[in-house]
């Protein structure tokens, strides 16, 4: 496992719409492995494939606070089956968009369809911060960011800062 560099603001990667896993094999136990490391380093609680430049319909989540305490969650092929009436607002970051804050309104829960690590079909009725997290990770396999739920004048004030500092870093 390795910690692999993370795809930023606004590498055109980000608007990729991922393909579905087909096998669970090897190759996708180590991309697994190297996503749960760069979350936990950097830290994060959730990532998608597409952030370390796999566009693969991989997520994963852990919303455990403590270290020594965690609970990693693997969903290959997430599909939101089902989504509430009720909203529900969280301000929410993205590893992608680096200290970067916004409150972003949506379904308080959902219902998610998957694969776990070992390809065995599951279900996940999700509320709170789990709904939302799974929210803003199945958006990322589909080329969507929070940004997008925002303001368009905040998006682009947001996207024109990330835009220099990419050039900065001699990127753009
Ligand atoms: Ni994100």
């Amino acid at each position: 496992m390795s910690i692999r560099p993370l795809v930023i603001l606004p590498d055109a990667q980000l608007r990729i719409i991922s393909a579905p896993v087909k096998s669970i094999d090897k190759d996708l136990t180590q991309l697994v492995g190297d996503m749960f490391e760069t979350m936990y380093d950097a830290p994060g609680i959730g990532l998608a494939a597409i952030q370390i430049g796999q566009p693969l319909r991989v997520v994963t989540i852990d919303l455990s606070k403590k270290e020594g305490e965690q609970q990693p969650q693997v969903f290959i092929n997430p599909e939101i089956v089902w989504a509430s009436d009720d909203r529900s607002s969280y301000e929410e970051g993205c590893l992608s968009i680096p200290e970067y804050y916004a409150e972003v309104t949506r379904p308080a829960r959902v219902k998610v369809r998957y694969r776990n690590e070992t390809g065995e079909e599951r279900e996940v009725l999700a509320e709170g911060l789990l709904a939302t997290c799974l929210q803003h990770e199945i958006d990322h396999l589909n080329g969507v960011l929070f940004i997008d739920h925002i303001s368009k004048l905040k998006r682009t004030m947001v996207v024109k800062k990330f835009t220099k500092l990419a050039k900065e870093r001699g990127e753009g």
